[in-house]
């Protein structure tokens, strides 16, 4: 990904924390009546494309002179913080929710990093970070604007593979919108730039379990509105209160997209029927995969479809699905 520096905020080359990462496969995979493009990004060093958004926040926090930072995620976005934290040598607090998947927390106590697990949602464990942070570096994928910055690369990199042509649509999770708003401003850069003359059409996928973005959306409100929640094998997009959610519902109208919602058994099936093409990815990841194959009953065969593995199989081997 760092072939596009020059659209990334760090200063001096040397500073950048990476592991050669980006660039992944654009594959064509069936789904359903016809086929999409599907950006393998389970393929990270760390086994999800949130190695986009860290290694480019840990290069700046690297070049600030930051030497300890403190984290929340459902996961993927620890075991990326703890992974270019342990590579630019700063100290890592990463806080999780105690129902995290066994295989996540091993990876990121094995970086190094200190974990705290704390009991309850995942917007209790939001709040037990935000003490923390009172005295150190909040390096959060989900406030801090570098992480989207590192996240856009997405957008650079499907356009470049599609020889600097956009698709037509793109479809995306939404728990805290890290890829999709990553991918609403590279897209956004690209157009600024004249590379592209518009952005593509984005579909965000929920769980239905777990969607106060979809409903809002439904209900064409311009602030989410919370909304009960259930809980959702996809963890990754189990976010009841995203704080960046009113961007991602802005993204989405904007771009002409839409929401669309899963349930448990779509998640489920979209998981095996992949794995059964030998793609192994985690069960949130099944969940855009199953959201892009309702959106591909309706969609026009001419359109260019591009989506994304967002984790390895590995990460939630066991869980969920058999
Ligand atoms: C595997 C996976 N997919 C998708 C997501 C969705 O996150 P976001 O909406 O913040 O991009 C996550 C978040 O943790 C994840 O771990």
């Amino acid at each position: 990904m760092w072939r596009y520096r020059e659209a990334l905020p760090v200063c001096l080359e040397e500073n950048a924390v990476t592991f050669c990462e980006g660039f992944t496969p654009l594959l064509e995979v069936p789904i359903g009546r016809r086929s999409a493009l599907i950006k393998q990004d389970h393929l990270f060093p760390t086994g999800s494309y949130k190695d986009r958004g860290a290694s480019l926040m840990i290069s700046v926090l690297k070049e600030h002179g930051v030497k300890e930072i403190v984290e929340d995620s459902s996961g993927n976005a620890g075991c990326s913080v703890a992974a270019y934290a342990a590579r630019a040598g700063i100290d890592c607090e990463i806080f999780v929710p105690s129902d995290t998947s066994k295989s996540k927390l091993a990876q990121i106590a094995a970086y190094g990093a200190r974990l705290n697990l704390v009991p309850g949602s995942r917007e209790d464990t939001a709040a037990a970070v935000l003490k923390a942070a009172a005295s150190k570096c909040y390096a959060s994928h989900s406030y801090n604007p570098l992480f989207f910055h590192g996240t856009k690369t997405f957008a650079f990199e499907v356009t470049e593979q599609l020889g600097w042509r956009r698709p037509d649509v793109v479809v995306l999770p939404a728990g805290n919108g890290t890829l999709l708003l990553g991918a609403y401003i590279g897209f956004n850069e690209l157009l600024d730039a004249g590379v592209i003359s518009s952005i593509p059409k984005i579909i965000a996928v929920q769980a239905r379990n777990c969607s106060p973005l979809a409903r809002s959306y439904e209900e064409r409100l311009e602030k989410v509105s919370f909304v009960e929640t259930q809980p959702t094998i996809a963890e990754g997009i189990a976010i009841a209160k995203p704080i960046r959610g009113n961007q991602i519902l802005k993204a989405v109208r904007d771009s002409g997209g839409d929401f669309v919602t899963v349930e448990e058994t779509e998640i489920d099936s979209a998981y095996r029927e992949m794995a059964k093409m030998g793609f192994f990815i985690e069960l949130t990841s099944a969940a855009v995969i199953a959201g892009l194959k309702k959106y591909a009953v309706l969609s026009d065969d001419a359109e260019v479809v591009v989506s994304v593995f967002t984790g390895h199989g590995l990460k939630t081997a066991g869980k969920g699905a058999s």
